[in-house]
């Protein structure tokens, strides 16, 4: 009998595609097809089937996606077709040929005006484009694929891979003698690198429970912290950190000031061990700093 799974990855030259197919490559019992918008546009109806035709595939774990926040505030329509189209022409797909899908999501689908960590059934209310297509681009996954679907809801996500706040902060503070940094955005970082281990977890299980979690690191902290933080473990010494309001560092898009995430879930149904900020972001700066 072959009990090897087909995991089609799709969006995997980003951040979080990159750290799965590292991992991925531990577990013989997985065949992963690696795929991104060059050999696989998940807005394409005609190239996502001709893909599930010609191979036979167990679960999507879809990373592909619209991720420049601010970007999305005057891309809207390419925001849309990425966020929400193809979540759709995927879910779509994975249904007629019998697959799961495991969807990426985000904490911005929340408003930010809690003041205790958010629980998967909270109210949701995006406050920018981005968030708005994310929460769509859930609905139309659980809509099309009910208890084949696993929306995953993540926040603040960084690698040594691609553009994100460790990798800018590490630049600047090697090139600055002074930054600001807002302090009134409380959230939890994400390694990229946990949430791979626990999406493998998820495709391995014989125990799949359909639904939405939430996963980023233990602990909650602001930017400004996450800076601080960044230079201590990367010994930067010479570049003076201080911190500003949101309002004092006005973007395109507005953030939510408060997006923890609660995740006793996942922790609960998966049986899955959350790494703290900290440990993490260590483990992350030691592959930066010896190139990976
Ligand atoms: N980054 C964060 O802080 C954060 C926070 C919360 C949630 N998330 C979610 O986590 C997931 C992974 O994020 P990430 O940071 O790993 O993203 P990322 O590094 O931006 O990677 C996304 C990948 O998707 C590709 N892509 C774009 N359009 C595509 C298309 N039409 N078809 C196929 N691939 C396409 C991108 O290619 P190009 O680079 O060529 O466009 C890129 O390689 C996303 O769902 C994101 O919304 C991210």
């Amino acid at each position: 009998m072959n009990d090897v799974k087909q995991i089609l990855i799709t969006g995997a030259n980003g951040q979080l595609g990159k750290e799965l197919l590292d991992l991925f490559s531990q577990h013989p019992n997985m065949e992963v097809l690696p795929t991104d918008v060059d050999t696989l546009d998940i807005t394409s109806d005609a190239a996502v089937n001709a893909f599930f035709n010609a191979h036979h595939i167990d679960c999507v774990v879809n990373c592909a996606a619209f991720t420049a926040v601010d970007g999305a505030e005057s891309q809207q329509d390419l925001c849309r077709l990425i966020n929400v189209d193809g979540p759709r022409v995927l879910a779509t797909a994975a249904r007629d040929h019998g697959a799961r899908m495991i969807h990426i999501s985000t904490d911005y689908v929340y408003n930010g005006d809690a003041c205790t960590p958010y629980q998967e059934d909270a109210l949701t209310d995006p406050q920018s484009v981005y968030g708005v297509t994310k929460l769509e681009g859930e609905r139309q996954v659980l809509d099309t694929l009910g208890e084949n679907a696993i929306i995953l809801r993540t926040a603040w996500l960084y690698s040594p891979h691609g553009k994100n706040f460790v990798k800018t902060m590490l630049d600047l503070g090697h090139t600055r003698q002074q930054l600001t940094v807002v302090f009134d955005q409380i959230g939890s970082p994400t390694y990229a690198r946990d949430l791979a281990s626990a999406i493998i977890t998820i495709t391995e299980t014989q125990e799949w429970k359909h639904g939405i979690y939430h996963y980023s690191n233990e602990g909650a902290i602001s930017w400004y912290d996450f800076t601080k933080a960044i230079h201590r473990i990367a010994g930067i010494t010479g570049c003076r950190v201080l911190p500003c309001r949101s309002a004092d560092y006005p973007t395109p898009a507005h953030r939510p000031s408060y997006s923890v995430l609660d995740k006793t879930k996942i922790k609960k149904t998966y049986n899955i061990e959350i790494p703290y900020w900290e440990d993490s972001l260590h483990h992350c700066i030691k592959r930066i700093m010896n190139k990976h």
